[in-house]
């Protein structure tokens, strides 16, 4: 592959191609979705595919009724492949590995679906899942679909304020956790997280069931001792085996399409995350539809998606899609590179036979870095490998060649969203191989309509960079609201640009309707693949006695695509030596936000650059970090601010 010219197709799965599909996909969705419906097995079949009678918000399949889990792993084990092999546990860092057939996975979800009902978990009942890259959490998942619960995982990254405010959002009745995570560095106890989180939440759960692992300080037994004392929440806390204990297993719940099967928080522009809301029927629909058609993952195939089940990513593909299509997932619990060098992948891929695998750009340039020859890969039987998929972030051409040259197989960028839980753009490897072209993650995907708008909402000119927008109605799978808040959801995504779903991305569309993704209009930033915002960094340093203002921003990061840089003025008269208001800073960022934060640089300034109105130029001051061009905005109150900051904003060479 070289850096500017397309790839040569592969060969073609057949029937219809990628325009056929498109065209049949925006021009009759109904007949579409519903034709794809017939993939997913349904208790009582829907007779429509969109309801639109409170458009802007949509609902898909209304009259639908199914369950997620039993469409997961019942239905595979009832069609006879109850000895297949449905998950592979595969610990780096604790050098374990198990593998689950589906037979194994069902009656494992069943019987803790069985601990949850005996708890009182029912229908729509909210269970918070705190877990790290263990079998319990896609057992915890699958257990709340498959009582028609609403699961809300939480990355094991976040610290307890973070955890309180999902908590308090989210109102769960139960909380799922473990004992601790096992990072490289370090172990992470997780219930002084979680008593602490409970401590500064206003919600208080019924029960904490915890999922004990060896090797770690805090147990239940402590906990026990100390709910209801020393101004802990008088929550129940028992442990995994003693929630298990007499509980009978519990039948899939069949629920309305429409009903929700998970809120996922994501980073938005303010402090407060936004419980992306999902679906049961159009997301079961949809990724079924994307297993076969975007990624060419068939029952039996093994997939293997390298993210974090906290993560949209994992949710869809490490767990629901895999699942949902008879295939086997992989869930490791390790790292790129360091869990023990950078063959981890590779050495996985020939042990699994894994035919595709699923990665963030950040992973692969952490691993260019360790073996840039890829001296490592050729130490493994890679063959079985028949794609790479990526996404997460933007896949610089380099890295994207790269990969394709060390892997000798595709490299597919593909483009999409905590929001939309599945793909916008990709190169859809099942139904035809389009040629790849650097820095782009393809074409639309059937069923997204997308456009490039300018500030106006009007759409600009192929190559003309603008807001990636995209018409509504959005396809099944795609977030139907904002938990609880229909009105942040339209005020969010929908009132920008109306008859649209703003995505926060600009980019634009190339003469062969290829989409190029270049960054966020907004003040969310992606580091090593994971999003966060720069306004919940703003207020955790903001709260500092000594800081007057101050901006966060994401500057280029050769490993992690993005890191923050935190600018503070400080207040007149503040008394305290810089080192230590940096280091004060960082640590409480790292106690706020959580060590995902991953903040680490803290500049102190004379003064920030603003409009006449008090706005921060954030912009400028990335363009300016980033060593791109940039001009004096017409708007600014005093651009003698930005001559003081060159110097401090240069990029390190
Ligand atoms: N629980 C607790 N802490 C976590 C965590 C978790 N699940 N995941 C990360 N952290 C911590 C790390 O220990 C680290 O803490 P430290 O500051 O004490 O070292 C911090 O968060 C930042 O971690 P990370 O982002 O992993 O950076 P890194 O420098 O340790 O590793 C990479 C760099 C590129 C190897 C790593 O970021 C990576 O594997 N990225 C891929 C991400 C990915 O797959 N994203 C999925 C989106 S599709
Ligand atoms: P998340 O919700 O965490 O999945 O992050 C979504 C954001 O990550 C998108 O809005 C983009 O800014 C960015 N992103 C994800 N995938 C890609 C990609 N393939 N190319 C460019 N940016 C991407």
């Amino acid at each position: 592959m070289s850096d500017d010219r397309p790839t040569p197709p592969q060969d073609a799965p057949a029937g219809p191609g990628y325009a056929e599909v498109y065209r049949r996909s925006t021009e009759d969705p109904e007949g579409f979705w519903l034709e794809a419906a017939r993939a997913v097995d349904w208790d009582e079949p829907p007779t429509r595919a969109l309801d639109d009678s409170s458009a802007p918000l949509y609902r898909w399949f209304p009259d639908g009724r199914l369950n997620t889990a039993y469409n997961a792993l019942d239905r595979h084990v009832e069609a006879g492949h109850g000895e297949r092999t449905a998950l592979i546990y595969d610990s780096a860092v604790l050098g374990v590995q198990e593998h689950y057939s589906y037979a194994r996975l069902r009656d494992e979800v069943a019987r803790f679906a069985g601990a949850l009902a005996a708890r009182g978990v029912g229908r729509g009942d909210r269970v918070l899942i705190y877990l790290p890259m263990i079998p319990q959490a896609p057992v915890a998942m699958l257990a709340c679909a498959r009582l028609g619960a609403v699961h809300s995982v939480v990355f094991g990254g976040f610290a307890p304020k973070e955890l309180a405010a999902r908590i308090d959002d989210s109102r769960p009745r139960l909380v799922v956790t473990t004992t601790g995570g096992v990072e490289p560095k370090r172990r992470i106890e997780y219930i002084p997280a979680v008593e602490e989180a409970l401590r500064l939440a206003e919600h208080d759960p019924e029960a904490v069931v915890v999922h004990e692992r060896a090797g770690f300080e805090h147990d239940v037994e402590g906990a026990r001792g100390r709910a209801g004392r020393d101004g802990q929440p008088a929550v129940q806390w028992l442990s995994w085996d003693e929630a298990l204990e007499g509980a009978e297993p519990a039948a899939p719940v069949p629920v309305a399409a429409t009903d929700p099967l998970y809120v996922l928080y994501t980073s938005g522009t303010t402090g407060a995350p936004k419980g992306v809301v999902r679906d049961n029927g159009g997301h079961a629909v949809a990724l079924t539809w994307s297993m076969r058609h975007v990624y060419d993952v068939r029952p039996g195939d093994v997939m293997w998606t390298a993210s974090d089940v906290g993560w949209v990513v994992g949710h869809s593909y490490i767990v629901y899609g895999p699942l949902l299509a008879g295939a086997t997932t992989v869930l490791y619990e390790g790292k790129p590179v360091g869990t023990p060098d950078a063959g981890a992948f590779w050495q996985r891929v020939e042990e699994h036979r894994v035919k595709v695998l699923f990665t963030a750009p950040t992973a692969l340039r952490a691993i260019r870095r360790a073996d840039p020859e890829g001296e490592l890969v050729r130490r493994h039987d890679t063959g079985s490998l028949e794609t790479l998929f990526v996404a997460g972030e933007r896949l610089d051409p380099e890295t994207w060649s790269w990969a394709g040259r060390v892997l000798g197989v595709p490299v597919v960028d593909h483009w999409w969203q905590t929001e939309t839980g599945w793909a916008i753009c990709a190169n859809p490897y099942g139904i035809e191989r389009l040629p790849l072209k650097a820095g782009s993650p393809s074409v639309p995907v059937p069923g997204y309509r997308v456009e490039i708008l300018d500030p106006l909402g009007q759409p600009v000119a192929p190559g003309e960079d603008g807001n990636i927008a995209l018409r509504l109605p959005l396809p099944p799978g795609t977030l139907t609201t904002l938990w609880g808040d229909d009105r942040r959801f339209v005020e969010s995504y929908l009132t920008a640009f109306p008859g649209y779903y703003a995505t926060g991305d600009s980019g634009h569309v190339d003469e062969d309707g290829y989409v190029y993704v270049m960054g966020r209009t907004d003040d969310v930033i992606n580091v090593s693949g994971h999003r966060l915002s720069t306004g919940a960094m703003e207020q955790v340093l903001a709260a500092h006695p000594a800081v007057a203002e101050c901006a966060v921003i994401g500057v280029a990061d050769p490993l992690k695509g993005q890191r923050p840089a935190g600018y503070v003025v400080l207040k007149a008269g503040a008394r305290i030596p810089e080192e230590q208001l940096r280091t004060e800073l960082v640590a409480t960022v790292r106690e706020q936000i959580g060590a995902v934060a991953d903040f680490k640089d803290v500049f102190v300034v004379e003064a920030l650059p603003k409009t006449r109105s008090g706005k921060i130029l954030r912009k400028t001051m990335r363009q300016m970090a980033d060593g791109q061009e940039w001009t004096v905005p017409s708007t600014i109150e005093d651009s003698s601010v930005l001559d003081a900051l060159a110097e401090v904003l240069r990029p390190p060479r």
